[in-house]
């Protein structure tokens, strides 16, 4: 997408669809890496609930409560000056019927200073999404593979049931969401969604043909200590820059070579 020096908005969204522009989101939870990815000119930053498995290593993201998405997207929001900040509505608010999720997204969009919402669910939520947004609330689906239903879903695996995929991300965008995330599904499936809805697509393992991509910030930094997708491509080798660090600091301390004199005063 191009780089509007103002503020991202539900509207450039929906501009770079019609202008074939991708766009670009990635998840952060803290100060700095919100800096980062704010400063590299990304459209999005997701405040994803993926906290509870990269930052708290939870074994899923369904213990992610309301307060630490609170928490955590108050702290994105204030660093980011252009991105869109969009924060995910955590397991299982969307599931509790329109008014407790409308109160949860308010939450989100009054204590964080986010811009939007994100939420898992099928066509089943479509009156959630239409609540939220008639709140004035910009929501985005998540459609496909959603980590919250990782049990019913039987493990983290490709959703192929293209009728029912394309059921579930019509019925986000008819309820009004602004756009939807396509997670893991086949590339054919993404293409086909991608062509039907008029609101955009963002893909994470769906292939190249959606009008955006997200990737969790740590597995596309080369960070993630733990499994990582298959659809993943490191763009840096952070992790092994930070133990070389660590370890030379280490080496110094004692070495009795830190703090010289550079670092010393008085
Ligand atoms: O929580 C998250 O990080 C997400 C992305 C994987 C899309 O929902």
């Amino acid at each position: 997408m191009q780089q509007p020096t103002r503020r991202v908005t539900i509207l450039d969204l929906a501009d770079a669809k019609q202008e074939r522009r991708p766009i670009t989101m990635v998840t952060a939870y803290d100060w700095s890496t919100a800096r980062l990815v704010d400063g590299a000119g990304i459209d999005c930053v997701l405040v994803g609930d993926s906290v509870a498995m990269v930052v708290a290593g939870r074994s899923s993201t369904i213990p992610a409560t309301l307060d630490q998405m609170v928490y955590h997207g108050e702290i994105v929001s204030r660093a980011c000056q252009r991105a869109l900040v969009v924060v995910d509505l955590p397991f299982p608010y969307q599931h509790l019927g329109v008014r407790p999720a409308v109160e949860a997204c308010a939450r989100l969009l009054k204590e964080t200073g986010c811009q939007a919402v994100k939420l898992e669910g099928t066509a089943g939520q479509a009156d959630v999404i239409a609540g939220i947004a008639s709140a004035g609330i910009p929501v985005i689906g998540h459609v496909g593979l959603r980590p919250q239903a990782v049990h019913q879903l039987g493990g983290y695996r490709m959703q192929r049931d293209i009728d029912q995929l394309l059921t579930d991300a019509r019925a986000a965008a008819d309820a009004g969401a602004v756009a939807v995330v396509l997670e893991c599904i086949p590339r054919e499936a993404a293409r086909t969604i991608t062509a039907a809805l008029d609101v955009p697509t963002i893909g994470i393992g769906a292939g190249p043909d959606c009008d955006g991509q997200v990737l969790v910030f740590h597995d596309l930094v080369g960070l993630s200590t733990d499994r990582v997708p298959k659809f993943v491509r490191a763009y840096a080798d952070t992790k092994v820059t930070i133990a070389a660090g660590l370890a030379r600091w280490k080496e110094d301390v004692v070495a009795r070579t830190f703090p010289g004199p550079a670092e010393t005063r008085g």
